[in-house]
């Protein structure tokens, strides 16, 4: 395995499996203790936050991450920069890289856009979310959920429900979850639904496409997502009532899953959308969890970016070589 230290991190399917359960195995290590109780492991460096699109999530969980490990963080406002100018996203990273910092966190309405910019720079660029591509650290910290809640994703049936083609989640869980064993079940409108083998994923024997009321009784994970309106370019979406009734996370359907299940979302949430108002903080949801989870995700994201090896050396023993 290639060193997991001053890496990119563009997306999942560039991960290896050990560096997965390494970057999960110290995010269990943090949600346990929390914060450093030593010196900061990353005191003195900098790093900035590059979203040209809206978040509250990433973003402020960046910031707590970052600040927990002692980092310099440098906020960005593209209204306010030289983008308004024309300025690129190449000559952005390259001028704070010359300032000396050393970590971006980029979050981008365009789709893969880090992917030809990550050999021709040296500050650590990590993925916060690029159009319908990619969500790593969201998959992350989803999976660090799963884990705690289940032990294993072995055999694990995940149902991601909802408006799939405009989900960068969706897409990242498609490419990680498999390969970590589970089984992914999707469901939503028609016109929302992805094709596995177009989206070229590594194991599309372990997805299927069901109905809903089927992926919700038959899971154990049920993944709601929000309908994208920012996204959408047509008249993919009738009205909040009709898309509730007919692809909702009803009470009425929440009384069909299994006892053990439990309802987990990326949020933002649409209350009374795709998910009944009255279980996003009920038992069953580990929503907020999922946002706790973040922080612990990302920093140890960041660690791999920043971080030198001796992090990662008790870790190198445990995880399956
Ligand atoms: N889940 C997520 O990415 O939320 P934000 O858009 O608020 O960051």
């Amino acid at each position: 395995m290639n060193k997991p230290v001053g890496k990119h991190l563009l997306d999942i399917k560039s991960l290896e499996h050990q560096e997965i359960e390494m970057l999960l195995k110290r995010a269990e290590h943090w949600s346990e203790q929390k914060s450093p109780s030593g010196p900061l492991p990353l005191a003195g460096k900098f790093a900035v936050n590059l979203f040209f699109e809206p978040s509250t999530r990433t973003r402020f969980s960046f910031e707590v991450a970052q600040k927990k490990l002692g980092l310099n963080v440098l906020q960005f406002s593209a209204e306010s920069s030289s983008v308004t100018k024309g300025e690129t996203l190449y000559d952005t990273l390259k001028t704070l890289e010359s300032m000396g910092v050393e970590a971006a966190v980029v979050r981008h309405r365009e789709s893969r856009i880090l992917e030809p910019l990550a050999d021709r720079v040296n500050i650590r660029l990590i993925n916060a979310g690029d159009g319908v591509n990619a969500h790593p650290t969201q998959f992350l910290l989803d999976v660090l959920t799963m884990k705690q809640h289940f032990g294993s994703l072995k055999g694990l049936q995940v149902a991601i429900i909802g408006d799939l083609r405009h989900s960068r989640v969706a897409r990242s869980h498609l490419w990680g979850l498999p390969r970590l064993g589970a089984d992914v079940m999707l469901s939503g409108p028609e016109q929302m639904i992805i094709d596995p083998q177009k989206e070229g994923v590594a194991y599309p024997e372990r997805i299927r496409v069901l109905p809903v009321d089927e992926a919700i009784r038959r899971a154990d994970v049920v993944m709601m997502l929000r309908i994208q309106l920012e996204r959408h370019d047509g008249e993919l979406f009738s009205s909040p009532e009709i898309y509730q009734r007919q692809y909702g996370l009803t009470l009425e359907r929440a009384e069909q899953m299994k006892k053990e299940a439990v309802i987990m979302h990326p949020a933002p949430v649409n209350r009374g959308v795709e998910i009944a108002d009255e279980l996003v903080e009920s038992e069953k949801s580990l929503i907020l969890k999922q946002m706790e989870n973040g922080v612990y995700t990302r920093m140890a994201v960041m660690e791999r970016a920043l971080g030198g090896m001796e992090i990662w050396q008790p870790y190198l023993q445990t995880v399956n070589m």
